[in-house]
């Protein structure tokens, strides 16, 4: 072998190696980056394991996760978020509720269940409300006595709801699939979300 057809073996040999640390050297703002990666996150991270005391983690986190900026590592303010959350749910399922209610082709037992679950997740929106105002001013020496009452309208709003679906549970075969499907898909959301921020909530008064 003679010397010269060494030669452009050392210098590819340079030239990947400045390759390489111009790669590396860009790899830098990468994986600086990656720090900030929100699946890693401080915040998202205090969201999840709070959601691990919930009945329904994987509905609390996948609710919950984007507002992770907002709350930060505050138990009160993940409490607050998941309570709007389930308001939120309960008003949209209301107005879902009330537009089936307006079918005509509803029998007389149907259009019953359908009007009594509306007024049920009416009051449920009610005391979801009334407790996002009183979770706002949580301070002081009324603080016991207001978790109480935050509790018990929380609890009776999640007792709403499970009223509304044995509504439509004990008509059975007699009712059409459709409307008590639709009614169920919703108020089970509202009730899990509502659960779930029932079990946030009571964290804050341990
Ligand atoms: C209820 O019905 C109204 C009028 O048809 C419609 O605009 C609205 O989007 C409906 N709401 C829901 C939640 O289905």
């Amino acid at each position: 072998m003679a010397a010269p057809t060494l030669t452009p073996f050392p210098l590819s040999c340079i030239a990947a190696l400045t390759i390489l640390a111009l790669l590396s050297s860009l790899t830098i703002p990468c994986c600086a980056a990656s720090d900030a990666d929100p699946s890693s996150s401080p915040y998202l991270e205090f969201v999840k394991a709070s959601c691990a005391y919930t009945t329904y983690p994987d509905v609390c986190y996948e609710t919950l996760s984007s507002y992770a900026a907002t709350i930060q590592t505050s138990p009160t303010e993940l409490a607050k978020e998941a309570l709007s959350v389930s308001l939120n749910s309960a008003q949209l399922t209301s107005d879902v509720v009330t537009n089936l209610s307006k079918m005509s082709d509803l029998t007389k037992r149907e259009s019953g269940a359908v009007n009594d679950c509306m007024e049920m997740i009416s009051d449920s929106a009610d005391e979801l409300r009334q407790s996002l105002v009183a979770m706002r001013d949580l301070q002081g020496p009324e603080f016991k006595a207001q978790m109480n009452n935050i509790q018990t309208w929380v609890s009776a709003a999640l007792t709403d709801d499970d009223t509304c679906m044995d509504g439509f549970n004990a008509g059975k075969g007699s009712d059409k699939g459709k409307v008590k499907g639709i009614i169920r898909s919703n108020v089970m959301r509202v009730a899990q979300l509502t659960s779930n921020a029932l079990a946030l909530i009571s964290r804050l008064s341990e």
